[in-house]
Protein backbone atom coordinates (compact mmCIF):
# COMPACT_ATOMS: atom_id res chain seq x y z
CA UNK A 1 0.00 0.00 0.00
CA UNK A 2 1.32 3.09 -1.10
CA UNK A 3 2.70 5.65 1.94
CA UNK A 4 -0.18 8.24 1.99
CA UNK A 5 -2.68 6.00 3.09
CA UNK A 6 -0.22 3.12 5.41
CA UNK A 7 0.54 5.87 7.38
CA UNK A 8 -2.97 7.75 7.71
CA UNK A 9 -4.30 4.87 8.56
CA UNK A 10 -7.32 6.44 7.46
CA UNK A 11 -11.18 4.90 7.01
CA UNK A 12 -11.78 3.41 3.52
CA UNK A 13 -15.30 1.88 4.38
CA UNK A 14 -19.19 3.71 4.04
CA UNK A 15 -20.48 5.60 6.82
CA UNK A 16 -24.33 4.73 7.45
CA UNK A 17 -25.59 6.02 10.44
CA UNK A 18 -23.02 6.24 12.17
CA UNK A 19 -21.10 3.17 11.57
CA UNK A 20 -18.58 2.02 9.63
CA UNK A 21 -19.69 -0.48 6.93
CA UNK A 22 -19.14 -2.47 3.90
CA UNK A 23 -20.95 -3.51 1.25
CA UNK A 24 -23.50 -6.28 1.47
CA UNK A 25 -21.89 -8.53 -0.93
CA UNK A 26 -18.72 -7.64 0.19
CA UNK A 27 -18.19 -6.08 -2.76
CA UNK A 28 -15.48 -3.45 -3.43
CA UNK A 29 -13.85 -1.77 -6.28
CA UNK A 30 -10.19 0.02 -6.36
CA UNK A 31 -9.13 3.07 -6.12
CA UNK A 32 -5.89 4.46 -8.29
CA UNK A 33 -3.60 6.98 -8.66
CA UNK A 34 -4.13 8.76 -12.20
CA UNK A 35 0.18 9.13 -12.10
CA UNK A 36 1.34 5.59 -11.58
CA UNK A 37 -1.89 3.66 -11.54
CA UNK A 38 -1.09 2.47 -7.91
CA UNK A 39 -3.60 0.82 -5.75
CA UNK A 40 -4.43 3.42 -3.59
CA UNK A 41 -7.02 1.39 -1.76
CA UNK A 42 -10.26 -0.11 -2.32
CA UNK A 43 -13.46 0.65 -1.34
CA UNK A 44 -17.34 -0.81 -0.76
CA UNK A 45 -19.23 -1.22 -3.88
CA UNK A 46 -22.69 -0.48 -2.37
CA UNK A 47 -25.99 -0.07 -4.14
CA UNK A 48 -29.16 0.09 -3.85
CA UNK A 49 -30.21 -1.53 -0.59
CA UNK A 50 -27.17 0.46 1.36
CA UNK A 51 -28.58 3.62 0.06
CA UNK A 52 -32.29 2.99 1.29
CA UNK A 53 -30.24 2.58 4.52
CA UNK A 54 -28.32 5.53 4.13
CA UNK A 55 -31.44 7.38 3.58
CA UNK A 56 -33.30 6.20 6.52
CA UNK A 57 -30.40 6.95 9.01
CA UNK A 58 -30.86 10.26 7.43
CA UNK A 59 -34.61 10.48 7.97
CA UNK A 60 -34.18 9.35 11.62
CA UNK A 61 -31.49 11.88 12.39
CA UNK A 62 -33.55 14.28 10.90
CA UNK A 63 -35.74 15.28 13.80
CA UNK A 64 -33.31 15.71 16.68
CA UNK A 65 -31.02 17.43 14.09
CA UNK A 66 -33.09 20.13 12.91
CA UNK A 67 -34.32 20.54 16.44
CA UNK A 68 -31.28 21.62 17.94
CA UNK A 69 -30.64 25.61 18.29
CA UNK A 70 -28.81 26.94 14.97
CA UNK A 71 -25.95 27.75 17.31
CA UNK A 72 -24.95 24.36 18.35
CA UNK A 73 -25.04 23.12 14.20
CA UNK A 74 -22.71 26.43 13.64
CA UNK A 75 -20.34 25.05 16.62
CA UNK A 76 -19.91 21.81 15.28
CA UNK A 77 -19.82 22.61 11.66
CA UNK A 78 -16.94 25.00 12.51
CA UNK A 79 -14.81 22.36 14.23
CA UNK A 80 -15.66 20.21 11.27
CA UNK A 81 -13.89 23.13 9.13
CA UNK A 82 -10.87 23.70 11.71
CA UNK A 83 -10.08 19.88 11.89
CA UNK A 84 -10.29 20.33 8.15
CA UNK A 85 -7.82 23.05 7.84
CA UNK A 86 -5.87 21.20 10.72
CA UNK A 87 -5.28 18.08 8.07
CA UNK A 88 -4.78 20.30 5.20
CA UNK A 89 -1.62 18.23 4.14
CA UNK A 90 -2.91 15.05 4.86
CA UNK A 91 -5.95 15.93 3.08
CA UNK A 92 -4.23 17.44 0.12
CA UNK A 93 -1.88 14.47 -0.11
CA UNK A 94 -4.99 11.83 -0.64
CA UNK A 95 -6.77 14.18 -2.68
CA UNK A 96 -3.65 14.85 -5.24
CA UNK A 97 -3.11 10.34 -4.73
CA UNK A 98 -6.48 9.88 -6.24
CA UNK A 99 -7.36 12.76 -8.26
CA UNK A 100 -3.90 14.01 -10.11
CA UNK A 101 -4.12 17.67 -9.41
CA UNK A 102 -0.87 19.14 -7.97
CA UNK A 103 -0.48 19.30 -4.15
CA UNK A 104 -0.61 23.06 -4.16
CA UNK A 105 -4.17 22.86 -6.05
CA UNK A 106 -5.10 20.25 -3.69
CA UNK A 107 -3.88 22.65 -0.57
CA UNK A 108 -5.77 24.96 -1.83
CA UNK A 109 -9.13 22.97 -2.92
CA UNK A 110 -8.89 21.86 1.11
CA UNK A 111 -8.97 25.43 2.06
CA UNK A 112 -11.53 26.00 -0.86
CA UNK A 113 -13.87 23.23 1.03
CA UNK A 114 -13.09 24.58 4.44
CA UNK A 115 -14.51 27.58 3.77
CA UNK A 116 -18.16 26.11 2.73
CA UNK A 117 -18.40 24.82 5.76
CA UNK A 118 -17.09 27.52 7.30
CA UNK A 119 -19.31 30.13 5.49
CA UNK A 120 -22.21 27.79 5.85
CA UNK A 121 -21.86 27.05 9.96
CA UNK A 122 -22.00 31.33 10.18
CA UNK A 123 -25.22 31.56 7.92
CA UNK A 124 -27.40 28.53 10.35
CA UNK A 125 -26.86 31.91 12.79
CA UNK A 126 -28.91 33.71 9.69
CA UNK A 127 -31.66 32.18 8.50
CA UNK A 128 -34.27 34.59 9.07
CA UNK A 129 -37.96 34.10 8.58
CA UNK A 130 -40.49 37.73 8.40
CA UNK A 131 -43.57 38.96 9.03
CA UNK A 132 -45.34 40.50 6.07
CA UNK A 133 -48.57 43.30 6.95
CA UNK A 134 -51.98 41.67 6.52
CA UNK A 135 -55.44 43.16 5.55
CA UNK A 136 -57.49 42.55 8.52
CA UNK A 137 -56.90 43.62 12.08
CA UNK A 138 -56.92 40.33 13.08
CA UNK A 139 -54.54 38.67 11.50
CA UNK A 140 -50.74 38.10 11.62
CA UNK A 141 -48.95 36.82 8.69
CA UNK A 142 -45.37 34.87 9.35
CA UNK A 143 -43.01 33.54 6.93
CA UNK A 144 -40.48 30.70 8.19
CA UNK A 145 -37.75 29.60 6.84
CA UNK A 146 -37.39 25.64 7.48
CA UNK A 147 -34.91 22.61 7.00
CA UNK A 148 -36.24 20.64 3.73
CA UNK A 149 -35.27 17.07 5.41
CA UNK A 150 -33.27 14.25 4.30
CA UNK A 151 -31.07 15.69 1.34
CA UNK A 152 -28.41 14.05 -1.32
CA UNK A 153 -25.53 14.96 -3.49
CA UNK A 154 -23.93 13.51 -5.99
CA UNK A 155 -20.67 15.12 -7.05
CA UNK A 156 -17.64 14.83 -9.08
CA UNK A 157 -14.07 13.92 -8.98
CA UNK A 158 -12.53 16.95 -10.69
CA UNK A 159 -13.09 18.84 -7.08
CA UNK A 160 -13.02 16.10 -4.82
CA UNK A 161 -13.44 17.80 -1.39
CA UNK A 162 -15.10 20.97 -2.45
CA UNK A 163 -18.12 20.07 -4.67
CA UNK A 164 -19.68 18.05 -1.57
CA UNK A 165 -18.54 20.63 1.15
CA UNK A 166 -20.46 23.38 -0.90
CA UNK A 167 -23.64 21.37 -1.03
CA UNK A 168 -22.95 19.30 2.71
CA UNK A 169 -22.26 23.03 4.74
CA UNK A 170 -25.38 23.88 3.92
CA UNK A 171 -27.48 21.05 3.75
CA UNK A 172 -26.64 20.65 7.50
CA UNK A 173 -26.34 24.19 8.46
CA UNK A 174 -30.00 24.68 7.97
CA UNK A 175 -30.69 21.53 9.68
CA UNK A 176 -30.86 19.08 6.59
CA UNK A 177 -29.12 15.51 7.12
CA UNK A 178 -27.48 14.20 3.85
CA UNK A 179 -26.81 11.18 2.12
CA UNK A 180 -22.96 11.89 -0.01
CA UNK A 181 -22.55 9.60 -3.48
CA UNK A 182 -19.35 10.79 -4.07
CA UNK A 183 -17.35 10.09 -7.82
CA UNK A 184 -16.00 6.58 -7.85
CA UNK A 185 -12.86 7.57 -9.15
CA UNK A 186 -12.38 9.81 -5.70
CA UNK A 187 -14.32 8.41 -2.94
CA UNK A 188 -10.99 8.41 -0.24
CA UNK A 189 -11.74 12.49 0.09
CA UNK A 190 -15.12 12.22 0.95
CA UNK A 191 -14.54 9.37 3.47
CA UNK A 192 -12.14 11.41 5.05
CA UNK A 193 -14.11 14.05 5.33
CA UNK A 194 -16.81 11.78 7.17
CA UNK A 195 -14.38 11.02 9.60
CA UNK A 196 -13.83 14.38 10.37
CA UNK A 197 -17.51 14.98 10.29
CA UNK A 198 -17.35 12.16 13.43
CA UNK A 199 -14.63 13.44 15.05
CA UNK A 200 -16.30 17.40 15.14
CA UNK A 201 -19.48 15.57 16.82
CA UNK A 202 -22.31 15.72 14.09
CA UNK A 203 -24.39 12.66 15.50
CA UNK A 204 -24.72 9.33 13.44
CA UNK A 205 -27.34 9.53 10.39
CA UNK A 206 -26.61 13.13 9.89
CA UNK A 207 -23.87 12.61 7.21
CA UNK A 208 -23.86 9.23 5.59
CA UNK A 209 -21.45 8.07 2.64
CA UNK A 210 -21.79 5.71 0.13
CA UNK A 211 -19.45 4.47 -2.48
CA UNK A 212 -20.81 2.38 -5.62
CA UNK A 213 -22.61 1.79 -8.49
CA UNK A 214 -23.72 5.59 -9.54
CA UNK A 215 -26.49 4.36 -11.39
CA UNK A 216 -27.87 2.00 -8.37
CA UNK A 217 -27.10 5.17 -5.99
CA UNK A 218 -28.62 7.86 -8.28
CA UNK A 219 -31.67 5.84 -8.72
CA UNK A 220 -32.71 4.91 -5.09
CA UNK A 221 -32.11 8.87 -4.18
CA UNK A 222 -34.90 9.61 -6.93
CA UNK A 223 -37.05 6.92 -6.23
CA UNK A 224 -37.08 7.29 -2.59
CA UNK A 225 -39.82 9.13 -1.30
CA UNK A 226 -37.99 9.93 2.23
CA UNK A 227 -35.34 12.03 -0.29
CA UNK A 228 -36.82 15.84 -0.78
CA UNK A 229 -33.38 17.53 -2.45
CA UNK A 230 -30.96 16.70 -4.42
CA UNK A 231 -27.86 18.61 -5.53
CA UNK A 232 -25.81 17.06 -8.72
CA UNK A 233 -22.44 18.59 -9.98
CA UNK A 234 -21.48 16.89 -13.77
CA UNK A 235 -22.50 16.88 -16.75
CA UNK A 236 -25.41 18.22 -18.77
CA UNK A 237 -26.77 14.48 -19.77
CA UNK A 238 -26.88 13.42 -16.39
CA UNK A 239 -28.26 16.13 -15.11
CA UNK A 240 -31.07 15.85 -17.84
CA UNK A 241 -31.75 11.99 -16.68
CA UNK A 242 -31.89 13.31 -12.92
CA UNK A 243 -34.09 15.75 -14.03
CA UNK A 244 -36.56 13.18 -15.38
CA UNK A 245 -36.16 10.64 -12.56
CA UNK A 246 -36.97 13.35 -10.33
CA UNK A 247 -40.62 13.79 -12.14
CA UNK A 248 -41.42 10.63 -9.83
CA UNK A 249 -41.47 12.24 -6.35
CA UNK A 250 -40.97 15.68 -7.50
CA UNK A 251 -37.81 15.80 -5.72
CA UNK A 252 -36.40 19.35 -5.74
CA UNK A 253 -32.96 19.80 -7.90
CA UNK A 254 -30.17 21.90 -7.89
CA UNK A 255 -28.24 21.32 -11.10
CA UNK A 256 -24.21 22.59 -11.60
CA UNK A 257 -24.38 21.01 -15.05
CA UNK A 258 -21.31 21.26 -17.76
CA UNK A 259 -19.99 24.69 -19.25
CA UNK A 260 -18.57 25.56 -22.42
CA UNK A 261 -16.73 28.94 -21.03
CA UNK A 262 -15.66 31.90 -23.55
CA UNK A 263 -12.85 34.31 -23.03
CA UNK A 264 -12.59 37.72 -24.16
CA UNK A 265 -9.40 39.93 -24.29
CA UNK A 266 -10.30 43.44 -26.34
CA UNK A 267 -8.16 45.65 -27.94
CA UNK A 268 -7.95 48.16 -24.69
CA UNK A 269 -6.78 44.83 -22.34
CA UNK A 270 -3.64 45.01 -19.88
CA UNK A 271 -1.97 42.01 -21.88
CA UNK A 272 -0.04 40.46 -19.09
CA UNK A 273 -3.07 40.58 -16.67
CA UNK A 274 -5.08 38.61 -19.50
CA UNK A 275 -2.77 35.90 -19.78
CA UNK A 276 -2.42 35.40 -16.16
CA UNK A 277 -5.93 35.05 -15.96
CA UNK A 278 -6.25 33.00 -18.78
CA UNK A 279 -3.86 30.69 -17.10
CA UNK A 280 -5.50 30.90 -14.32
CA UNK A 281 -8.53 29.82 -15.85
CA UNK A 282 -7.70 27.38 -18.09
CA UNK A 283 -4.93 25.27 -16.57
CA UNK A 284 -6.39 25.08 -13.20
CA UNK A 285 -6.66 21.24 -12.54
CA UNK A 286 -5.35 20.45 -16.38
CA UNK A 287 -8.57 22.08 -17.50
CA UNK A 288 -10.89 19.87 -15.52
CA UNK A 289 -13.40 22.29 -14.51
CA UNK A 290 -16.46 23.02 -15.51
CA UNK A 291 -15.74 27.20 -15.38
CA UNK A 292 -12.44 26.51 -16.99
CA UNK A 293 -12.28 28.96 -20.05
CA UNK A 294 -12.89 26.53 -23.56
CA UNK A 295 -13.02 29.25 -26.01
CA UNK A 296 -10.48 32.28 -26.41
CA UNK A 297 -12.07 35.53 -28.70
CA UNK A 298 -8.93 37.53 -29.10
CA UNK A 299 -9.48 41.01 -30.84
CA UNK A 300 -7.83 41.76 -33.84
CA UNK A 301 -4.93 44.63 -32.57
CA UNK A 302 -3.55 42.49 -29.55
CA UNK A 303 -3.85 38.70 -30.88
CA UNK A 304 -0.64 38.15 -31.48
CA UNK A 305 0.91 39.98 -28.62
CA UNK A 306 -1.89 37.62 -26.76
CA UNK A 307 -1.21 33.97 -28.28
CA UNK A 308 2.46 35.04 -28.12
CA UNK A 309 2.41 35.64 -24.35
CA UNK A 310 0.08 33.02 -23.86
CA UNK A 311 2.11 30.45 -25.36
CA UNK A 312 5.40 31.34 -24.12
CA UNK A 313 4.45 30.86 -20.79
CA UNK A 314 1.97 27.69 -21.39
CA UNK A 315 5.72 26.25 -22.90
CA UNK A 316 7.40 26.32 -19.56
CA UNK A 317 4.84 24.76 -17.21
CA UNK A 318 6.44 21.93 -15.24
CA UNK A 319 4.75 18.84 -15.52
CA UNK A 320 4.32 15.66 -13.42
CA UNK A 321 3.42 13.88 -10.54
CA UNK A 322 1.54 16.37 -8.33
CA UNK A 323 2.54 15.15 -5.24
CA UNK A 324 6.22 16.19 -6.73
CA UNK A 325 8.08 19.61 -6.02
CA UNK A 326 6.70 22.65 -8.56
CA UNK A 327 4.67 20.76 -10.44
CA UNK A 328 2.16 22.85 -12.55
CA UNK A 329 0.67 19.96 -14.53
CA UNK A 330 -0.89 16.57 -13.57
CA UNK A 331 -2.40 13.66 -15.22
CA UNK A 332 -5.81 14.02 -16.50
CA UNK A 333 -8.28 11.77 -15.05
CA UNK A 334 -8.38 8.73 -17.19
CA UNK A 335 -8.03 7.36 -20.42
CA UNK A 336 -11.23 8.34 -22.05
CA UNK A 337 -10.37 12.29 -20.85
CA UNK A 338 -6.84 11.61 -22.71
CA UNK A 339 -8.33 10.60 -25.86
CA UNK A 340 -11.12 13.36 -26.10
CA UNK A 341 -8.15 15.48 -25.16
CA UNK A 342 -6.38 14.29 -28.48
CA UNK A 343 -9.58 14.21 -30.52
CA UNK A 344 -10.11 17.79 -29.98
CA UNK A 345 -6.69 18.79 -30.85
CA UNK A 346 -6.50 16.43 -33.76
CA UNK A 347 -9.85 17.61 -35.17
CA UNK A 348 -8.63 21.43 -34.78
CA UNK A 349 -5.83 20.52 -36.68
CA UNK A 350 -7.34 18.78 -39.45
CA UNK A 351 -9.61 21.25 -40.11
CA UNK A 352 -6.99 23.78 -40.51
CA UNK A 353 -6.02 25.03 -37.10
CA UNK A 354 -2.19 25.81 -35.76
CA UNK A 355 -1.03 24.06 -32.68
CA UNK A 356 1.48 26.66 -30.91
CA UNK A 357 2.33 24.69 -28.36
CA UNK A 358 1.36 21.41 -27.08
CA UNK A 359 -0.89 19.27 -29.04
CA UNK A 360 1.06 15.93 -27.49
CA UNK A 361 0.80 13.49 -24.47
CA UNK A 362 3.73 14.25 -22.40
CA UNK A 363 6.01 11.37 -21.67
CA UNK A 364 7.35 11.72 -18.11
CA UNK A 365 9.87 8.89 -16.87
CA UNK A 366 8.05 5.85 -14.73
CA UNK A 367 4.38 7.67 -15.22
CA UNK A 368 1.04 6.31 -17.14
CA UNK A 369 0.34 7.71 -20.12
CA UNK A 370 -2.38 10.25 -19.01
CA UNK A 371 -0.16 13.47 -19.10
CA UNK A 372 -1.05 15.93 -21.77
CA UNK A 373 0.98 19.07 -23.02
CA UNK A 374 -0.21 22.85 -21.76
CA UNK A 375 -1.65 22.93 -25.38
CA UNK A 376 -2.49 26.66 -27.05
CA UNK A 377 -4.09 26.68 -30.58
CA UNK A 378 -4.38 29.02 -33.23
CA UNK A 379 -7.23 29.85 -35.44
CA UNK A 380 -10.32 27.93 -34.13
CA UNK A 381 -13.25 28.01 -36.40
CA UNK A 382 -17.12 27.26 -35.82
CA UNK A 383 -17.14 23.81 -37.48
CA UNK A 384 -14.84 22.21 -35.13
CA UNK A 385 -15.43 19.93 -32.35
CA UNK A 386 -13.94 22.26 -29.80
CA UNK A 387 -16.12 24.99 -30.39
CA UNK A 388 -19.00 22.82 -29.51
CA UNK A 389 -17.82 20.30 -26.91
CA UNK A 390 -16.81 21.12 -23.12
CA UNK A 391 -12.85 19.59 -23.94
CA UNK A 392 -12.11 19.17 -19.77
CA UNK A 393 -8.24 19.36 -20.67
CA UNK A 394 -5.30 21.72 -21.00
CA UNK A 395 -6.02 23.00 -24.57
CA UNK A 396 -7.11 26.59 -25.36
CA UNK A 397 -8.19 27.57 -28.60
CA UNK A 398 -7.95 30.82 -29.88
CA UNK A 399 -9.95 33.09 -32.62
CA UNK A 400 -9.88 36.90 -33.75
CA UNK A 401 -12.91 39.34 -33.72
CA UNK A 402 -13.00 42.54 -34.89
CA UNK A 403 -16.00 44.05 -32.98
CA UNK A 404 -17.53 43.93 -30.06
CA UNK A 405 -20.83 42.97 -31.27
CA UNK A 406 -19.36 40.09 -32.96
CA UNK A 407 -17.53 38.77 -29.38
CA UNK A 408 -20.67 38.85 -27.71
CA UNK A 409 -22.38 37.24 -30.70
CA UNK A 410 -20.04 34.16 -30.61
CA UNK A 411 -19.64 34.25 -26.67
CA UNK A 412 -22.88 33.25 -26.64
CA UNK A 413 -23.40 30.93 -29.66
CA UNK A 414 -23.71 28.21 -26.69
CA UNK A 415 -26.07 25.74 -25.33
CA UNK A 416 -23.87 26.13 -21.80
CA UNK A 417 -23.89 28.92 -20.15
CA UNK A 418 -22.28 28.69 -16.30
CA UNK A 419 -18.76 30.76 -16.53
CA UNK A 420 -17.77 33.63 -19.06
CA UNK A 421 -14.07 36.42 -19.27
CA UNK A 422 -13.61 38.99 -20.56
CA UNK A 423 -10.90 41.48 -20.27
CA UNK A 424 -11.13 45.69 -20.88
CA UNK A 425 -9.94 48.55 -19.51
CA UNK A 426 -12.87 50.34 -20.66
CA UNK A 427 -15.19 50.95 -17.53
CA UNK A 428 -18.48 51.43 -20.31
CA UNK A 429 -18.02 48.43 -22.01
CA UNK A 430 -17.65 46.42 -18.95
CA UNK A 431 -20.41 46.78 -17.40
CA UNK A 432 -21.99 46.73 -21.29
CA UNK A 433 -20.16 42.91 -21.94
CA UNK A 434 -20.72 41.90 -18.23
CA UNK A 435 -24.46 42.46 -18.37
CA UNK A 436 -24.92 40.88 -21.85
CA UNK A 437 -23.27 37.44 -21.68
CA UNK A 438 -25.67 35.01 -20.90
CA UNK A 439 -23.62 33.26 -17.91
CA UNK A 440 -24.15 32.91 -14.64
CA UNK A 441 -20.56 33.90 -13.55
CA UNK A 442 -18.77 36.54 -15.17
CA UNK A 443 -15.25 36.88 -14.42
CA UNK A 444 -14.68 40.62 -15.43
CA UNK A 445 -10.78 41.48 -15.74
CA UNK A 446 -10.50 38.00 -13.74
CA UNK A 447 -9.84 34.31 -14.48
CA UNK A 448 -10.48 32.98 -10.92
CA UNK A 449 -13.88 34.46 -9.58
CA UNK A 450 -15.04 31.22 -7.83
CA UNK A 451 -15.31 31.99 -3.90
CA UNK A 452 -17.60 31.18 -1.22
CA UNK A 453 -19.34 34.27 -0.95
CA UNK A 454 -20.34 34.32 -4.22
CA UNK A 455 -23.47 32.40 -6.14
CA UNK A 456 -21.85 29.85 -8.34
CA UNK A 457 -24.64 28.26 -11.01
CA UNK A 458 -25.13 28.20 -14.46
CA UNK A 459 -27.96 29.71 -16.87
CA UNK A 460 -29.57 27.77 -20.01
CA UNK A 461 -28.23 24.03 -20.42
CA UNK A 462 -25.57 24.80 -17.74
CA UNK A 463 -28.10 23.79 -14.93
CA UNK A 464 -29.72 25.80 -12.13
CA UNK A 465 -29.19 26.34 -8.43
CA UNK A 466 -27.41 29.27 -6.55
CA UNK A 467 -24.83 27.61 -4.22
CA UNK A 468 -22.68 29.95 -1.96
CA UNK A 469 -23.62 33.66 -0.66
CA UNK A 470 -26.25 33.96 1.23
CA UNK A 471 -28.26 32.54 -1.84
CA UNK A 472 -27.50 29.10 -0.79
CA UNK A 473 -29.60 28.94 2.03
CA UNK A 474 -32.46 29.19 -0.20
CA UNK A 475 -31.46 26.08 -2.26
CA UNK A 476 -31.82 23.98 1.84
CA UNK A 477 -34.59 25.35 3.03
CA UNK A 478 -38.47 25.48 2.73
CA UNK A 479 -40.92 28.89 2.95
CA UNK A 480 -43.71 28.27 4.93
CA UNK A 481 -46.39 30.70 5.47
CA UNK A 482 -48.27 30.92 9.09
CA UNK A 483 -51.65 32.99 8.63
CA UNK A 484 -52.15 33.59 12.01
CA UNK A 485 -56.09 34.68 12.80
CA UNK A 486 -55.76 36.30 16.47
C1 LIG B 1 -16.43 23.08 -11.08
O1 LIG B 1 -15.61 22.84 -11.91
O2 LIG B 1 -17.57 22.61 -11.17
C2 LIG B 1 -16.18 23.92 -9.87
C3 LIG B 1 -15.11 24.89 -10.02
C4 LIG B 1 -15.07 25.96 -8.97
O3 LIG B 1 -15.72 25.88 -7.92
O4 LIG B 1 -14.36 26.93 -9.22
Amino acid sequence: MPQTLDQQKMQTRNLIGGKWIDADSGDEFAVLDPATDEHIASVPRCGTAETRRAIDAAAEAFKPWSARPAVERYRMLRSLADAMMRDQDRLARLMTSEQGKPLAEAKGEVAYAASFIEWAAEEAKRVYGETVPASFADKRILVLRQPIGVTACITPWNFPLAMITRKLGPALAAGNTMVVKPAEDTPLSAIALGELAVEAGVPAGVVNIVTGEAKAIGEELLDNPKVRKLSFTGSTPVGKLLLQKSAKNLTKLSLELGGHAPFLVFDDADVDAAVKGAIASKYRNMGQTCVCANRFYVQDGIYDAFAGKLSEQVKTMKIGRGLDDGVQVGPLINDDAVEKVQRHVDDAVQHGAKVLTGGALAKVDGLTNRFYEPTVIDGFTPEMLINHEETFGPVAPLRRFKSEEQAIEWANDSIYGLAAYFYTRDASRLMRVAEQLEYGIVGANDGAPSTVQAPFGGVKESGFGREGGKYVMDEYTEIKYVSWQL
